[in-house]
């Protein structure tokens, strides 16, 4: 496909007409311009493709396909390695199905546990979901598929999704909710990005210049075509003002048609169409060009990828005594109908019609294991049979494995959580199995944090999340030891929903919710309040043990612009093989931006035999040690002492080294009546000014003076002095609205 010459060949109806897609999943094609039309289908762990009816909230069924981990669960294997083999597979799916455009991954930060589609999210920590998001995309890219990484931005939540108002400071959407984007836009290079429903400070995603242009493009450098959420744009000529380039679903000629009227009246400039035009193009003829002809879509070898993957990605949160592994020769009761039934992806658009599903009770046939139901998934009733039977079964065995988490109707696309609590007869059932059986372990199957009443009752508890198709054989591979646990929280699992950051204001009033708690989300704010949380992020235990030691820095000093290389070894102490996640946070010893303790950085898995021993390499550059400075609207070093930290979780730091960073930005400062002594003193050139201003000033008096203030204690003197500003002063010396502007001016010449 010539792009060029189709564009200039196009008549306006039809540049207009390409803008929206031509039904639910496809674009418009056009014979004479030669444009094909391309298929575009979700995402983001499976692919939901309907041939029947289309709906964007998965209700009709699609084509049997396979479900890989939902993205909470693959962002718990803290492994490049494992989201990467998810998007290539799906990418390889994407093109024996004649898909194009895979809508996904998913990377909205979780502010709240409560939100419905936490499920699908990867963290609520910008750097690793960013990390786990190029995975995933340049997985799909491997494949030739274009990935669409949504929703772009600032979308935590589903409570009022189409239409609510996400208020957030410059810094913390910088900090946290879009820099999972830009990580991806710059690393990965996506050919498309997703807006999404809500607003942002009042203006909505799709129709966002700021959002869409001046920071995705002229800022990150994106070159692909944005697609808005099935149903997001409100006025599509604002849309394509702002850089907008097609509107999903189609299959409405009013869109078209606002956009002629608007060229033809001159309030859209036609160059301002040819962009999106020339973007969509872009799209469809990289698909058409990289279209594999033979591909196929292997569903047995899938689901055998699905269910390794699966492995690597379930969190060993509890293992009090050894209890994991269990023999094989164990006799457990399975006791909980996700036992049989596993509750292994979540509802909305990302539900996809599973080829085939294997339960635990069934990859268990051939070991020791009966099995009782324990409940009712479809009422919260506790079925006074059920329990009963499950305590006998628990009774009778040595292990009693439970099979618990969060029905479909307790987290999904559409509807946040109003509680973490899990259904309370499983609960109780939990309590009474706890009670006959001391040996008890917890298989969790859910999307986001629950509450645990019962968590010093159990000796065990391993976190499936939404596991896949392959749920049931990685779970019992996992309880026997054929696998060993290696993954961590991507998450905190708090206490309780009061102590969360984002408690106050979620999901917000009248559908504005302020983002309140700023920068401060997740293990930012625990560790900032020294709140106990029920886990932290980055925890997860493995059958071995690892020992770190010997951090090593290859310089104690450097300029923001240097790179540093930091080095630690680990040892597998334990007497099987084992990965271990080795977390690196970043600590600013000293700031005057209000920071987090610590941040996550780096992160490496790295695999060990028995008794082995690796040195793990990290390289940290400026945004390492950045803020976001607001008034260079950009990152920034402040020049100081830095701790690096490295360790098994954010609450488990095993080693830690001193850097100093000096800073190389330049901050303009700009001097105002209100500007203080403080802040002119503090500044280079402000020095110069104060001390040529010596003599004139009479300033307030220092230590021990009396005067229009008072006395004080010399504390309180040198506060007020250097709080003082510019206007108190001029008041003090007797100066002039005139003389004061005056004097401001000559402020900033001097700089
Ligand atoms: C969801 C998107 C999805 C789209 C198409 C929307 O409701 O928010 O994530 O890709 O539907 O199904």
């Amino acid at each position: 496909m010539n792009v060029d010459k189709i564009l200039s060949e196009m008549t306006l109806e039809e540049k207009a007409a390409i803008c929206s897609g031509k039904n639910f999943w496809q674009t418009k094609g056009f014979e004479r311009p030669g444009i094909p039309m391309i298929n575009l289908c979700d995402g983001p762990h499976g692919l939901r493709k309907q041939v029947g009816e289309a709906d964007h909230l998965g209700l009709n069924e699609s084509i049997k396909a396979i479900c890989f981990p939902a993205g909470s669960a693959i962002a718990s294997s803290f492994d490049e390695a494992v989201a990467w083999k998810v998007g290539e597979t799906l990418g390889a799916e994407c093109q024996a199905e004649n898909v194009a455009v895979s809508l996904g991954p998913a990377v909205n930060i979780k502010r709240s546990p409560l939100c419905g589609r936490n499920f699908e999210y990867l963290s609520e920590d910008p750097y690793l979901a960013g990390k786990i998001g190029v995975a995933m995309v340049k997985g799909l890219q491997s494949q030739d598929v274009l990935p669409c990484v949504k929703h772009y931005a600032a979308n935590n939540q589903e409570t009022l999704r189409m239409t609510g108002d996400s208020v957030v400071d410059e810094r913390t959407l910088h900090e946290l909710y879009l820099s999972v984007f830009e990580t991806i836009v710059k690393e990965a290079k996506p050919r498309s990005i997703m807006t999404a429903y809500n607003r942002i400070n009042g203006s909505s995603c799709s129709e966002n210049k700021e959002l869409l242009t001046d920071i995705l493009r002229d800022k990150w450098g994106f070159d692909g075509a944005t697609v808005t959420d099935w149903g997001a744009v409100k006025d599509p000529v604002e849309g394509v003002r702002a850089g907008l380039d097609l509107v999903m679903p189609g299959g409405n000629d009013s869109y078209a048609k606002k956009i002629i009227a608007a060229v033809k009246d001159g309030t859209l400039p036609e160059t301002d169409l040819d962009k999106s035009v020339r973007n969509v193009l872009n799209l469809i003829a990289y698909a058409v060009s990289h279209k594999k002809e033979n591909a196929v879509f292997d569903r047995d070898a899938d689901y055998r990828i699905a269910a390794e993957l699966a492995k690597e990605c379930a969190v060993l949160l509890k293992n009090d005594g050894g209890l994991l592994p269990l023999k094989k020769d164990a006799k457990a009761a399975f006791i909980g109908e996700f036992a049989e039934a596993p509750r292994y992806q979540g509802s909305g658009s990302s539900h996809v019609n599973s080829a085939k599903v294997v339960a635990a009770k069934d990859a268990a046939a051939g070991l020791s294991v009966t099995y009782a139901r324990g409940y009712r998934s479809e009422t919260d009733k506790t079925d006074d049979a059920l329990l009963k039977e499950a305590v006998e079964a628990a009774k009778n065995a040595d292990i009693a494995v439970l099979f618990v988490g969060l029905p479909d109707e307790f987290e999904t696309e559409g509807a946040d959580r109003e509680t973490m609590d899990m259904p309370n007869k499983q609960n109780e059932l939990i309590a009474a199995v706890a009670a006959v059986q001391q040996n008890t372990v917890v298989v969790l199957h859910n999307g986001s944090p629950v509450a645990m009443p019962w968590i010093d009752k159990v000796p065990a508890v391993l976190e499936m999340y939404l596991a896949g198709d392959g749920c049931g054989e990685a779970t019992v591979a996992l309880l026997y030891g054929d696998a060993n646990p290696s993954g961590k929280l991507a998450e905190t699992f708090p206490v309780r929903l009061a102590d969360t950051p984002a408690y106050l204001n979620f999901p917000g009033e009248r559908g504005i919710v302020e983002y309140r708690e700023g920068v401060f989300v997740g293990y930012r704010y625990y560790d900032k309040k020294e709140i106990d949380v029920l886990f932290p992020f980055g925890h997860g235990l493995s059958y071995t043990a690892f020992t770190y030691s010997d951090i090593r820095l290859d310089k104690n000093e450097m300029d923001d612009t240097d790179t540093l290389t930091v080095t630690a070894t680990v040892k597998n102490t334990g007497n099987r093989y084992g990965k271990e996640v080795v977390q690196l946070y970043v600590r600013d010893v000293e700031s005057t931006p209000n920071r987090p303790i610590r941040e996550l950085k780096a992160f490496a898995k790295v695999a060990l035999d028995a008794g082995e021993s690796k040195d793990v390499e990290f390289k940290l550059g400026k945004r390492a040690f950045a803020y976001y400075e607001t008034r260079i609207h950009d990152f920034a070093v402040e020049t100081g002492e830095f701790i690096i930290e490295v360790g098994a979780s954010s609450r488990d730091i095993r080693l830690r080294a001193p850097v100093t960073v000096r800073s190389t930005t330049v901050i303009p400062v700009i001097f105002t009546r209100h500007s203080t002594v403080g802040d002119i003193a503090a500044h280079p050139k402000g020095q110069a000014f104060m001390a040529s201003m010596q003599g004139q000033m009479k300033t307030p008096p220092s230590q021990g003076e009396e005067n229009v203030m008072g006395s004080g204690t010399s504390k309180m003197i040198e506060k007020m002095r250097t709080e003082m500003p510019l206007s108190g002063l001029a008041s003090f010396m007797g100066l002039t609205d005139e003389q004061l502007d005056g004097m401001v001016a000559m402020l900033n010449t001097e700089i």
